[in-house]
């Protein structure tokens, strides 16, 4: 009996202990939380789980892959985000043209076709990572399942952005299907704006989530769309229109981003803008 009133009173004595100890731990945790800034403690929270955005068009030449090279750019430099811009143009790859990457040694076809892991293909160019695509390779290769080849890079990544192909067929149909989210491209004249409804209506289809549409290349003339009747027509949010600009040109023939290239000209800005929007859309 007197053992067990002692143990009572040894363990109450113990516990009394343990609780001083740890009023004074969680007093001294509670310190250090207010020393941490928010961004220190966010990776914690948040496990970091890439989204894909993917960048459609069906017309080619209206501006995808310059906007994926300058949304990649700008979400890494400036927005400080862990971005991978990848090629999922098989026909016609040119996201490495925009980088500067005339011959890459590794590529997402080195990856479809089996020959390494997705993360051997990962290269840096100006700061940013991306998978270029082969324009030499011979075999053919499908990008049935891209997605599932991109998820081991997930957790890498805050945002992982695909280039396409245009049109509507089954390359540019698989990588639809491995975005989580898409951004549609379109010039504002009015036969490109029609063939943007076929893109709309594949996605809808497929159920994948639009984020809006980019009016690339406005000259202001009197023909072209006006972005309110681009609204109307699209039934999608116009998120940015970017002018045409030649220091895009002249950036691109440079293998550099204009984000980097000329960060103040006009088109600059507006890719500014829109990497701006899509990071609230993805981060708030
Ligand atoms: N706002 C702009 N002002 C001027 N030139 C631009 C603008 N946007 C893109 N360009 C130029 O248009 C050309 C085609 O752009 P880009 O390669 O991005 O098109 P794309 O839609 O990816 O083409 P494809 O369908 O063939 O893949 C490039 O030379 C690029 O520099
Ligand atoms: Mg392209």
């Amino acid at each position: 009996m007197e053992n067990i009133i002692l143990e009572g009173i040894e363990t109450r004595g113990i516990l009394k202990t343990k609780r001083k100890k740890e009023r004074g731990r969680d007093k001294c945790s509670k310190f250090l939380k207010l020393l941490k800034t928010k961004h220190e403690e966010e990776p914690e929270i948040r496990p970091r789980r890439a989204k894909i955005i993917g960048v459609f068009s069906c017309k080619g030449g209206v501006g995808k892959t310059t906007t994926v090279c300058n949304i990649a750019a700008y979400l890494t430099q400036k927005l400080k985000k862990r971005v991978l811009a990848v090629d999922a143009n098989l026909t016609a790859p040119n996201l490495g043209l925009h980088f500067g990457e005339l011959e890459p040694k590794v590529t997402i076809h080195d990856v479809l076709s089996g020959k390494i892991p997705i993360q051997e293909a990962v290269v840096r160019r100006h700061g940013i990572d991306a998978i270029f695509g082969s324009i030499a390779f011979r075999e053919e290769v499908h990008l049935v399942d891209l997605r599932a080849h991109l998820e081991p890079l997930r957790s890498k990544y805050h945002v992982i952005i695909l280039d396409s192909a245009p049109g509507l067929g089954p390359e540019v149909m698989a990588a639809m299907r491995a975005a989580d989210e898409i951004i549609t491209v379109t010039n504002p004249l009015l036969p490109t704006v029609a063939s943007t409804i076929k893109t709309f209506g594949a996605a809808e289809r497929h159920k994948v989530p639009v984020m809006g549409v980019v009016v690339n290349k406005v000259r202001g003339e009197p023909f072209e769309l006006s972005t309110a009747n681009i609204k109307k027509a699209l039934g999608w949010p116009v998120l940015t229109s970017i002018p045409e600009d030649a220091k895009v040109r002249e950036a691109t023939a440079s293998g550099i981003p204009v984000v980097m290239y000329a960060p103040s000209s006009p088109g600059a800005r507006r890719f500014k803008q829109l990497s701006e929007k899509i990071h609230q859309f993805l981060f708030s």
